[in-house]
Formats: C-alpha cells, structure tokens, sequence
C-alpha cells in the first residue's frame, strides 16, 4: 500500500479520516490474523483474530475460500453477505483485496460497508416491477423526444409477441394502427394522437405482420427535464366480439317487436283471407257438375278454382313468413324438452341431403354429447337452415372436390356443433350483417334473409350462442353452443296441444264469436256453417251475450281495444265457471306480456291466426266431447 500524505497530514491523521468513513476496515497478514482494524466496533474484538473466525459459522468456510482466493491469486472479491444483528437483517457489502509490496502479497486488505438502503431500494424496485409486470394491460414507457421505448410490462411483451429486450430501446416503427373507417397512424402519428388524449381504438399490424384489434390510451408525464408517455394498450378482439353480439340481440330486440306488431296486423286480414277462400274453394267443389252439358261452365269453374288455388297457396306463403316473424319476436311457443342433439343434427342432415349431395362431400364427426333442453323441432330448424345455407354457398357440380363438415364437441358444460363448408365464405363487411332479418345475398325467390336472424333467436333463447367466421382457407364456419342440460336449472315446461280427433261433431252447437274485426270473425262464422253461429264484434256485446244466451263454445279474440279476451274470460268464468271452461281463444300474436302469460297458461284452447278449419273444427269437438 503506498500511503501518501501531505505535509501536516500525519499518519494518524490518516486513522482519523479512515474512522470518519462509513465503512469498516480490517488489514490482514498472511496468517489471514488481524493486524489492523479501523471501524466504529472495539478493535481489541479483532486484533490478533483468524480473519474466518469472524464470521458466523455457517459462512465460515466461503469467507475463507474468499480469502485465499485473494491471497493465493491476487483477486479482487467483492460480496453481499445477510448478518442477523438483535434480530436485524443487516447487509453488508464486503470487497477483498490484496495488500501487496510490488510482487509479493503481505495480506488481504478487507473492506467492509452496510448496505441496507441499497438493498431496500433494491427490493423496492422488484416489487414495483412485480407490480408492473402484473398488470394484465399492456404498459409502454415510451421517451417522446426519440419515441423508443424505454421500459414495458410482460403483458406489453406478450401482446406485441415480442421478447422484452427487443421491445424496449428502439421505437417500434413497425406498428401500425387503422382506426375503423380511419386512416392509417404509423408510429409517429399514433403518439401525437394519444399524447393529445384520444383513445385509438382499431385493427393493429405487428412486427411479423400478424393482426389484432387494439385499443390504446396514455399519459403525458415529465421526470426530470424529460417527457416520457405512459401508452396503455389491450387486445380488444374479445370486447369486439361481444360488442357485436351485444348489437346484434339489440337490433333483434327491436326487429322483433316490430315484427310482433307486424305479425299481429297481418294475421288478422290474413285470417279472413284464407278462411273466405277456403270456404269458396270448398263451396266450388259442392257444385253440381253439368254433365258436360254446359262446358263453358264447367271451364270457368275450372278456371275459378285454379285462381282460387293460387290465392290460397299465396296466403299460406304470407302466413308461412309472419309464422317466421313470430319466431323472431319470440312469438313462437316453444316446447322446453330434452333434446338429443345428435338425433336432431342427424334428422336435419337427412333434411338437407338432397341440396347437398350434388354440392359436397359431407364429412361427419358427431361424438355422444349431452342433450340440452329447449324445443327439438326448433333446433333442427337451426341446423337445417345452416346447413342449407353451407350447402346453398358451394356451386353445384363438384361434389368430390368440395366439403362440409359437421363436428361436434362439448367444452365447459356447454355442447358445440359446428358446420364449416369450402364456398366462397362471407365478405368481411358482412359478417356482422348476416344475421340481421332480411339481409341476404340471394337472388329473390331463393333467400329471405331470416334464415340466420331466426337461427340467432333460436339458439339465443336456448341461452347459447351462434357465430359466424371465415375459415382460414376458404369457406364459412359457423358455430352454435348451447348450455348442456343440467348447466342451467329447469325452464318451466310449456305445451302446447291442438287435441285433433277424428270423431264426427256429437251435436250441432250452439256457438258465439267474440272478435272486434268483424270480417275475421265471419270468416270463422262461415267456417263453423254447420252450427248455430252468432257473432260479435264489439267486445261487451260479446260479453253481455255470452253471460245470457247460455253457449256451448264461445270463440273470443284475445287482444281487443276496448274488452281484452282476457277480460271476457273474467267475467264469464265469474257468472258461470263451465262456460268459461268452454272458451278458445284466438289471438293474431300476443304482444303484452299478459297476454303472453294468459295465451302460456291457456295453449291447449289458444287458436292462432291465421287458423287452418281443421284446428277450429278439431276444438269443438273436443270441447263438445268433453262436455
Ligand atoms: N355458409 C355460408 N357461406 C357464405 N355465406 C353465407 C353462409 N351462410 C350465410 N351466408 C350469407 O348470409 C346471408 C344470410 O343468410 P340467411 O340464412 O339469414 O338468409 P338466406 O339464406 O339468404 O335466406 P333464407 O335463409 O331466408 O332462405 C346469406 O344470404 C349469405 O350471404
Ligand atoms: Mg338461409
């Protein structure tokens, strides 16, 4: 050691300024025995003392491998060693180093210094890195002035699919951000937006090209002398997804009351219309022939009853379309039964065979999975109609080169059948179209556009979910999940039975039509012309008669403006309870939520308009046999 002073600095002097230092120092000789020690402790501790011995005993033998390591080699060592002072935990920070005269090395010079707030600032920066890296949101810190990025949090790293080292310390150029109907941001323009405050929400580009739906946010912050922007970024595909789907049974929501209404508005001139041409089609038939006598007569006939025809084949197309309107409003009344998905997957494969056949190869890979519960002849229509559409997506002609594949799984309690097929899949712009009613890329006379928005209520109200995607080559993938049974408690069971019986009447009877449409009302007159009919068409007229006139059957309309049929029920079954249990009620389309109920309670005596003359003749004789 070369000790150089100055002139009225002494040697003691030096002892002194050593002692002023926060740090102990002990001086070696070659024995590793103390010869010298300056530090805030009683030196008689450890002068004369084998250096090793210092230690505790479990440290012992490292520090003296240390040691010779120094005196052996010349090394300079450095460590961090933990002692437990009266229950402290203390850390010191020891540094080896050889005292040595030229060549020869007399001893080791130990320098010894406490660094407990180096270790809890230490310590202090893990947990705010924990923290940091906890954070499930992507967190950039980005230095405005050269826009690197100086620091992120794992969750940046994996939403980037970058390793750290390569996200921080250059700018990511690479990322590019489309805003939905927006321009481009490069890098650049993307932190001039969000240090502006505005959230950036769109489709991302990363380094290797790959694509995600990102939304990023941040704040200005300076630290000394430099700003540097705090950029908050997630993956938002989900939130997308759910967003959609969210709009979608909105739009649906709407529709459907809209069409409830709709439904309600036709069935009631629909009703008449189909009746009255029901009636003329069979008066037509009664007419006795002219034996060829008068031909001409007998060709107008002919002719009058192919129009007569073609009428009716037209309203049962209209009733066959507010049928599926009534769907969509969740006018339907569902049956809630068990339904093997299976066996309905495979009865809607049958179904749909024939389009095809001629199409695609179908290949099928249905496994045994749970059954669900809702209505069976429902879900096969979902799966009819998306198998159709796969079918109708692929020109016909190259049957062996095209597939549609039918798979199904169960995953989290939940049952999973999906359809994928190889035509021309869906446009992106129209995947969030497609179930909207009435949307279709069809010619017109081969799609309505309800077959999906009808498939979307159908599965909805079985509380699963139907999505659309493109398969990664080419073609469409649907996916329908719905609860399996036993995930969700039991729905109340609703039936719904039109008793037919193949009895002749028992009697002619004795029956009133309640029905503020009077031509609706005289259509079902006419169709009940074998019996005694007499019809009202203002609701308390109907009542006041129907609590005098002693009925057998009483056909009352449900939704009435001035009398609800529900009302009429009341008060007959008031007055007398076995008339009242003799009623059918007939409804256009139950839009309030009572009427829902009642028509629930009462479907086995609910007629829907436009109603088919067996279903009526069908009512009364099982009233009239009941009675
Ligand atoms: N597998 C598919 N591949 C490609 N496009 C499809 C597929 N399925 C549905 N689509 C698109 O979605 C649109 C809507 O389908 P949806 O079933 O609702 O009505 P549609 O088939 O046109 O008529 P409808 O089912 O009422 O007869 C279709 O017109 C078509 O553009
Ligand atoms: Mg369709």
């Amino acid at each position: 050691m070369r000790v150089l002073t100055q002139q009225g600095l002494s040697i003691d002097d030096l002892g002194a300024v050593l002692a002023a230092l926060p740090l102990a120092l002990l001086v070696l000789d070659r024995d590793l025995r103390v010869v010298a020690y300056s530090g805030p402790n009683d030196p008689a501790k450890y002068l004369g003392r084998y250096a090793p011995e210092l230690a505790t005993p479990e440290q012992r033998d490292f520090h003296e491998r240390q040691l010779r390591r120094v005196l052996d080699g010349g090394e300079i060592v450095t460590f961090d060693v933990e002692t437990l002072d009266d229950k402290l935990h203390n850390w010191t920070r020891v540094r080896l180093s050889p005292l040595a005269t030229g060549e020869e090395i007399r001893g080791v010079v130990v320098m010894s210094m406490n660094i407990d707030h180096e270790r809890a600032a230490q310590r202090r920066a893990d947990r705010l890195r924990a923290t940091f890296d906890h954070v499930d949101e992507g967190v950039l810190l980005v230095e405005l002035a050269t826009g690197h990025v100086i620091e992120c949090n794992e969750a940046a790293a994996r939403l980037f699919q970058l390793p750290h080292e390569e996200l921080t310390s250059t700018a990511p150029s690479w990322l590019q951000i489309t805003p939905e109907g927006g321009v481009r941001f490069g890098w650049g323009a993307l932190l001039d937006e969000l240090v502006e405050g505005r959230t950036v929400r769109g489709r991302a580009i990363l380094r290797e090209g790959q694509e995600l739906s990102m939304e990023l946010r941040a704040t200005a912050r300076t630290i000394d002398g430099h700003t540097f922007a705090f950029v908050l970024c997630r993956d938002i595909s989900k939130d997308l997804a759910r967003e959609r789907a969210r709009a979608t049974q909105e739009r649906l929501a709407t529709v459907g009351s809209l069409a409830a209404g709709v439904a309600h508005e036709i069935n009631n001139p629909l009703a008449y219309v189909i009746a009255n041409v029901q009636y003329a089609l069979d008066s037509i038939a009664q007419w006795p022939l002219q034996d060829g006598r008068d031909a001409a007569l007998a060709q107008q006939r002919a002719q009058l009853k192919e129009a007569l025809f073609e009428a009716n084949e037209g309203a049962r197309r209209v009733q066959r379309i507010v049928a599926d309107l009534k769907t969509l409003a969740r006018q339907g009344d569902d049956r809630v039964e068990q339904i093997d998905v299976e066996h309905t997957l495979n009865w809607a494969i049958g179904v749909t065979m024939a389009e095809i056949r001629h199409r695609a190869r179908l290949v099928k890979n249905v496994g045994p999975i749970s059954p669900v519960r809702g209505d069976e002849a429902r879900l096969g229509q979902v799966f009819v109609n998306i198998l159709l559409n796969a079918a109708q997506a692929i020109e016909p002609g190259n049957a062996h080169e095209n597939e549609i594949i039918v798979r199904t799984t169960e995953r989290d309690g939940r049952v999973v059948v999906e359809v994928l097929d190889s035509g021309g899949g869906i446009p992106e712009e129209n995947l969030t179209k497609i179930f909207d009613p009435f949307f279709t890329t069809k010619p017109r006379g081969i799609g309505t556009g309800l077959g999906l928005s009808i498939c979307h209520e159908i599965v909805a109200s079985m509380r699963g979910s139907l999505t659309a995607a493109n398969r990664e080559t080419h073609g469409a993938h649907f996916v329908v999940e719905i609860p399996a049974m036993g995930a969700y408690p039991a729905a109340a069971v609703l039936h719904q039975r039109h008793g037919k019986s193949s009895k002749p009447p028992l009697r002619t009877a004795k029956i009133l039509v309640i029905d503020d449409e009077s031509l609706a009302a005289k259509a079902l007159g006419r169709m009940l012309r074998e019996h005694k009919v007499d019809i009202a068409d203002h609701a308390p007229t109907g009542l006041k008669m129907a609590l005098e006139n002693g009925y057998d059957v009483i056909f009352c309309d449900l939704m009435m403006p001035e009398l609800s049929g529900m009302a009429v029920h009341a008060a007959v079954e008031r007055s007398s309870p076995q008339i009242a249990e003799r009623m059918v009620f007939i409804t256009g389309g139950t839009f309030t939520e009572e009427a829902r109920d009642f028509a629930a309670h009462h479907a086995a005596r609910c007629l829907f308009k436009p109603f088919d003359s067996s279903l009526v003749k069908g009512a009364i004789e099982r009233l009239l046999g009941d009675a």
